[in-house]
């Protein structure tokens, strides 16, 4: 195995209608018109020298060693900023061009440490390359003149260091958080030769605006900005691309390894939803997978206050099985489920799915999007006839209005954020809706142009208030709407949305959103351009999750804006395989490709090819389980890579289910809070350990790929296979690639795909079938999925979760960016250094009435229970709302949560809660008798003592 290796062509890809033809060294060559003589020789095979240029950013011109002879212009041009022409003749290697270049290098050397074989950059630095390419050999103004500024090394961000001493200062790295990522954390300070690169005002790159997405490193042609794992570890030797396992963003990567050792993480610049981009989480933190917490040995325990006792993975298989046999035949076939998790690999959740339909033999399957996207499957397969999102990320290069609702992409979907924020600066706009002022709002050359801070719990009445303004006014597409949709039914909608508690006078008296600000950004979306919906759990977490997904989608219909590039209604997904976790069949009434478990012909469909017989009735979702549980009907439970200890609202009634059942086995990377309450503990394998596939926010299948042999022995697919066979029910796979067969044989929207034509194409977005055999980027072209779009009535009903006297403000909940949902990787890497706990943030007017200084511990209280942690005093949230995310353990943020739940799919309130917030000096009660109890129960009896 080899480095991957990725061409630089210099300046990006143009895409132009007309192509223009040159010769360039006397060949002939045909680009896209707009295209840098630069990129154009570099795609017929003709490296032109280069510094400042890069294919991910725009040309620049300042080094000027690109230049190039152009027959019948004087002088010599730059040939990255200098565009090709029709008949245009250029030469790149004249004696002319050799010595000017070679007198440019000379300067650059002369200016630059000659350390190179002690450099961590050595082998793979462009200064190094440019040097050797223009055949320097010889400084003829010596080494000992003065050097630019050099203020020291900056070491202060704990992934990668700046050393202003090798900088050449060819500003790729100030314009790669300018261009790439959207910060705008660089500056060059200082002029001519005493320039230097900046984070901010004299700041370390810790200590400024730098989100520490690792843009700049990537773009510095030297050792300047450099990871400190090459620097630990050394250059890398090979590479395999794979798929980050953090968020739905879906990054490719190229995992870079020296042995069997990850040097760094490359984003890949082919990967097509993030177009070589990353953010901190999949670019720098994945020291979570070697963390001396990671389990590796299996383990069990007859009670839940025993210590574990490390045993070898056939005595915990063993007795695993015979634990669900037994509490199988002493309490029913349905006395036992499965929980799939949105983390793990298609391959993976569909056997899990399968293990406990056809294995088990019942419908107790559920999964880790039933408490975040549920209501996104149900509200769009109700109105467009499928559960998933409409576009490509491509897409929001073509949109002209952005609506985002309930969703901090900046925080929870990063790398989507940069390719927003770009659209943005080319003059997009933006409606944010959302009771946060989240940094989209106003960020670098981005501010929204609406922000409707409703108050949590009224997005449907707010989204039906748009919808009342662009019926009322006439905005609506008719035309579109009588072709595309059903008729009637929009009638009775525009008719609904018209009344008058509708309006957007009578909304703002709930949600607190001035009604004129609700008219203006209605006649933005409907009359703005290509108009694209994005959003996240801010819309699904609520009792009305469902009825919101659905307001989204009638908004889409009404106004024309779904089935072409540049609109569409785009659910932007948590966790890395959301998607594909219900796409697998993880639903306990729907089997892979959402259909409906009661469905004799889908049923017989797998039934013929299981071998088995299954049941027709759905069987228990999770809260369902859990009640099951404390009601003595459910005793045994299956979690692969999933906490409902800690990510469930309502801790204290998940640990009541949990304790009640008899056999609870948690396969995962660490000792989670749910593995508190377990009997078996199954070591999990992490995404470098295994092959797969995950599916994206966009549909998007892609590769996971082994760089590294399972550290605990097994891939979690093949520990799956294991409890099956020990079980009775023999799975017989060799490969992942062999599961995505079988999916591929029995879902008609994937009946295309095989691993073949993922390493063929890079990726592929179901529905990939016949009809679409590279897949499908954008849905709905021509006729819906389900042939007419359907508009739903969304009348607002407000949850039952009220505000009063006890409870006098609102709690919602979200995530920060250097965190990770439940944190259980992102806590064991440096990522802490950016957020160490869970704070909760209060209006100053609130704190102040109150008696609650910023830092200050504060009890935070409802009906459910009651928690602590410490205040952040912030204008970022209005007066009324408080906010916290839910990345630590020991603040058990869930434990206030309630369980009030989506009518239609059960999803949890978590964006809603009425709370009180009084001073407090630390820990309560219960996350004192928790935290006695997780000590307790994490005790292990190591291998060799048990033996
Ligand atoms: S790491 Fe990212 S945010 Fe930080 S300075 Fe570099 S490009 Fe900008
Ligand atoms: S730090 Fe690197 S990318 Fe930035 S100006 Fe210096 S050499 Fe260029
Ligand atoms: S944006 Fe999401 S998928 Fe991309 S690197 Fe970050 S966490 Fe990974
Ligand atoms: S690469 Fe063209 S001027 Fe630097």
């Amino acid at each position: 195995m080899s480095l991957v290796h990725e061409t630089d062509y210099g300046t990006p890809r143009v895409t132009a209608d007309k192509t223009v033809t040159l010769t360039i060294d006397g060949r002939p060559v045909a680009v896209p018109e707009g295209t840098s003589i630069m990129r154009a020789a570099m795609e017929m095979g003709t490296q032109i020298p280069k510094l400042c240029a890069t294919d991910m950013l725009d040309a620049f011109g300042s080094c000027r060693l690109c230049l190039v002879e152009i027959e019948g212009r004087p002088g010599t041009p730059a040939s990255c900023t200098t565009p090709v022409a029709d008949g245009m003749a250029v030469r790149t290697q004249t004696e002319r061009l050799k010595r000017l270049r070679k007198g440019v290098m000379e300067l650059y050397i002369s200016d630059h440490p000659l350390d190179c074989l002690t450099c961590s950059a050595n082998g793979d630095c462009e200064l190094q390359d440019m040097a050797g390419a223009v055949g320097l050999r010889d400084v003829r103004y010596g080494y000992d003149g003065a050097k630019h500024p050099d203020p020291g090394k900056d070491e202060s961000n704990p992934y990668f260091t700046y050393d202003p001493s090798k900088c050449i200062v060819c500003s790729r790295c100030v314009r790669a958080c300018e261009e790439v990522q959207g910060t705008f954390a660089l500056t060059i300070a200082g002029r001519g030769f005493g320039s230097v690169v900046s984070p901010g005002m004299e700041e370390t790159f810790l200590g400024s605006e730098c989100v520490s997405c690792g843009a700049c490193v990537q773009a510095c042609p030297t050792a300047t900005l450099n990871e400190k794992s090459v620097i630990e570890i050394g250059t890398p030797e090979h590479s395999v691309v794979t798929t980050c396992a953090y968020c739905g963003v879906g990054c490719t990567f190229k995992a870079e390894m020296r042995g069997d050792e990850v040097v760094r993480m490359v984003p890949y610049k082919d990967g097509k939803a993030n177009r070589g981009h990353s953010c901190v989480k999949g670019r720098f933190a994945w020291g979570y997978t070697t963390h001396r917490e990671r389990i590796l040995t299996p383990m069990i325990r007859a009670k839940v206050t025993d210590p574990w006792r490390e045993v070898s993975w056939e005595e915990a298989i063993a007795y695993a099985a015979s634990e669900f046999k037994r509490i199988q035949a002493a309490y029913g076939r349905g006395s036992v489920g499965g929980i799939t998790s949105s983390r793990c690999t298609n391959e993976e959740t569909f056997l899990v799915q399968k293990l406990v339909r056809a294995g088990f033999g019942n419908n107790n399957v559920d999964t880790c999007a039933r408490v975040c996207h549920s209501p996104t499957g149900y509200g769009l397969s109700q109105t467009f006839g499928t559960s998933a999102g409409t576009q490509d990320f491509d897409s929001v290069e073509q949109t002209d209005v952005v609506v985002l609702i309930g969703a901090n992409p900046t925080d929870a979907h990063p790398v989507f954020a940069s390719r927003l924020k770009k659209r943005l600066r080319e003059g997009a706009k933006l409606i944010v809706i959302d009771p946060r002022a989240i940094d989209l709002v106003r960020t670098p050359h981005v501010a929204a142009a609406h922000h409707l801070a409703l108050l949590p719990g009224t997005n449907v009445a707010v989204l039906t208030a748009l919808a009342h303004v662009i019926v009322t006014e006439g905005l609506a597409n008719e035309d579109f709407v009588r072709e595309r949709c059903d008729w009637d039914a929009f009638q009775e909608w525009a008719s609904f949305v018209a009344l008058e508690h509708n309006s957007p006078e009578a909304v703002a008296k709930v949600s607190g959103v001035p009604a004129q600000t609700i008219r203006e950004a209605a006649r933005l979306y409907a009359t703005g351009g290509n108009g694209a919906i994005y959003y996240g759990l801010g819309v699904t977490e609520h009792s009305q999750g469902s009825t919101t997904v659905m307001a989204i989608a009638n908004l889409a219909m009404a106004t024309g804006n779904i089935g072409r590039p540049g609109v569409g209604v785009n659910p932007l997904r948590g966790q890395n395989n959301v998607q594909g976790s219900c796409d697998m069949g993880s639903f306990p009434h729907e089997l892979s490709g959402y259909r409906h478990i009661s469905g004799d012909a889908t049923r017989e469909l797998f039934e013929s090819l299981w071998g088995v017989t299954l049941e027709k009735e759905p069987g228990l979702r999770i809260p369902n389980m859990l009640d099951a549980a404390v009601d003595g009907t459910f005793k045994g439970l299956y979690v692969q890579g999933e906490d409902i200890l800690q990510s469930d609202p309502d801790t204290k009634h998940v640990a009541a289910g949990l304790a009640a059942m008899e056999c609870v086995i948690v396969q995962d990377l660490f000792l989670n809070e749910t593995a508190n309450y377990a009997h078996v503990f199954l070591p999990g394998s992490t995404f470098l350990e295994k092959d797969g596939t995950f599916t994206n926010a966009e549909r998007r299948i892609q590769r996971v790929r082994k760089v590294m042999e399972p550290r605990n022995g097994y891939a979690d697919w093949e520990i799956t296979l294991l409890l099956g066979r020990a079980m009775g029910f023999d799975m017989a796979y060799a490969h992942p690639s062999e599961i995505m067969d079988e999916i591929a044989r029995l879902t008609p929207t994937f009946a295309g795909v095989s691993y073949a034509k993922l390493d063929e194409l890079g990726s592929v977005q179901w529905p990939c079938n016949e009809k679409a055999p590279e897949g499908t980027p954008v849905m709905h072209i021509d006729a819906f999925v389900r042939g007419k779009g359907r508009f739903i009535i969304t009348e607002y009903i407000p949850t039952d979760e009220r505000t009063g006297p006890r409870f006098p403000l609102l709690l919602t909940t979200g995530r920060i960016l250097s965190q990770y949902n439940v944190g259980a990787q992102t806590r064991r890497t440096d990522n802490v250094v950016w957020h160490g706990e869970d704070r909760l943030e209060i209006h100053p007017h609130d704190a102040e009435q109150r008696g609650v200084r910023d830092g200050d511990w504060v009890k935070l209280a409802s009906r459910a229970g009651e928690t602590t942690l410490r205040a952040l005093v912030t204008e970022r949230v209005a007066p009324g709302v408080v906010y916290t995310t839910f990345h630590h353990p020991d603040t058990q943020a869930n434990v206030v949560t309630t369980d009030f739940s989506d009518w239609a799919t059960n999803c949890p309130e978590y964006k809603v809660t009425a709370v009180q917030i009084s001073p407090s000096n630390g820990p309560t009660g219960w996350q004192e008798h928790y935290n006695e109890h997780a000590r307790l129960s994490r005790r292990i009896v190591p291998l060799e003592a048990a033996e």
